[in-house]
């Protein structure tokens, strides 16, 4: 279950509607970064949004069969974390994509909404509040990052699930590094900047 997750994870729906769409790599421009906030830098929106709906929808996906067979198989929550964890490493390092994937934003949303919709609707609300109040696509990430496992811990409190939701959350703030750095001096994109402007 936990390797056929990854895998899943592993397919860049940056990549692939890219070539649907027929724009550029979107790790050939902007921050490089195969993932819908890089791939709206392209101009083309539907692609973007193809790209976020594609991400989030294959940790949903992930995590709603690893639910359902979790109960007609009789595991615990341990599976369920386990292929959340799997599906959200497959994005950042994808096995098809020579292990160079995205930031995992998209995923984790997707992730979180298949474990309860009420934590991602949260952690998405948090991310819409601070997209909107700063519009830094980052920074909007990293704060929702910082509240879900709260949100998590609220809901249901300490179990398995709550661990992989914090990995989720260190492996997501980990690999906005650049974009830490960026926000701290004043160069990072702002959400809708074009390619040739972005870091
Ligand atoms: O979805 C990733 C976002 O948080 C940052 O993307 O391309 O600006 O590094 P980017």
């Amino acid at each position: 279950m936990t390797v056929a997750a990854y895998l899943l994870g592993s397919i860049s729906f940056a990549v692939v509607m890219s070539k649907v769409y027929g724009i550029a790599d979107p790790r050939t421009y902007g921050s490089k970064n195969p993932g819908a906030t890089n791939v709206l830098r392209s101009g083309n929106k539907g692609a973007a949004i193809m790209t976020l709906l594609g991400d989030g929808a294959k940790g949903w996906l992930a995590v709603f069969l690893a639910d359902h067979f979790a109960a007609v198989l009789g595991v615990g929550d341990t599976a369920v974390a386990l292929v959340a964890i799997a599906v959200f490493l497959g994005h950042l390092w994808p096995v098809f994509f020579r292990f160079v994937g995205g930031k995992g934003v998209a995923t984790a949303l997707g992730v979180l909404l298949g474990i309860n919709p009420w934590l991602g609707l949260a952690t998405l609300a948090t991310w819409l509040i601070i997209a909107y109040a700063f519009r830094y696509s980052s920074l909007a990430a990293l704060v929702a990052a910082l509240f879900a496992p709260f949100y998590y811990g609220l809901l249901f409190g300490v179990d398995p699930i709550l661990l992989a939701v914090i990995v989720m959350s260190v492996l997501l703030a980990y690999r906005h590094s650049q974009n830490i750095a960026n926000l701290l001096s004043g160069k990072e994109s702002k959400i809708g900047g074009k390619k040739d402007g972005a870091k």
